[in-house]
């Protein structure tokens, strides 16, 4: 099963940002025509909040304690996402950039999954991821340029740079970017920039 994480709240055929990742699923479900898609757009999803009854709930979670009563139910509304995660051979999020960083909902995502004793434990080795997912893409779109090649904008990148640590950190190594940059910077050319990122997209798509 691939899960298909969206972090916008435009819609299709206003978000550049998606139409970046549905190229990438597009390519994936040609390469695989009886897979699985799974699609959670997080702004249209009531996630978990970690207030002082949430943070006590995964507090006794990670320390092993039997959940009862309303922290049990806390407890099943944080599984509610983290289950697809754990079931999942791909992952893709579509995100643009807000800030230098992932939008807020995007983040409350991975406050939400990232729980001790379940997507990851700490051993005598150090802490260790325990998701299986084979592989991840994080794609979309960026309004300024973010070059990998050593450029000092490259420094302002938090956005993938956290994303693929966050991921690290529950098991999953294997990550790919893929986004269309300077679509605002550069607004007379962002047709095209958004199709060159949607064909390398698709090639990812295809290749996971
Ligand atoms: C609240 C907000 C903050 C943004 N911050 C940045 C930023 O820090 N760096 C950047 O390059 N673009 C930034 N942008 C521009 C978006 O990344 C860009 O417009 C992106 O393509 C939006 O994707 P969409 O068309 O899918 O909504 C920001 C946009 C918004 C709405």
């Amino acid at each position: 099963m691939l899960l298909h994480i969206i972090a916008n709240p435009r819609p299709r055929g206003q978000s550049r940002s998606i139409r970046v990742g549905d190229a990438l699923i597009e390519g994936y479900c040609e390469a695989n025509p009886n897979a699985e898609v799974v699609e959670f757009n997080l702004f249209s999803e009531d996630l978990p909040m970690v207030d002082e009854a949430g943070v006590n709930t995964r507090i006794h979670q990670a320390r092993g304690q039997e959940l009862e009563g309303e922290e049990k139910q806390r407890f099943e509304h944080f599984m509610k996402y983290i289950e697809p995660l754990q079931k999942c051979d791909h992952l893709v999020i579509t995100t643009p950039m807000w800030n230098f960083a992932p939008p807020w909902k995007l983040k409350q995502w991975i406050d939400t999954v990232t729980q001790a004793r379940v997507t990851f434990e700490y051993t005598a080795d150090g802490p260790r991821g325990l998701l299986k997912c084979e592989k991840a893409a994080i794609v979309g779109s960026r309004g300024g340029m973010y070059p990998e090649d050593g450029d000092p904008r490259q420094t302002h990148d938090f956005l993938t740079t956290y994303l693929k640590f966050a991921l690290s950190w529950i098991g999953i190594d294997h990550v790919e970017t893929c986004f269309a940059d300077g679509v605002d910077a550069k607004r007379d050319q962002q047709e095209e920039i958004v199709k060159a990122a949607m064909e390398k997209a698709k090639k990812i798509g295809k290749s996971f």
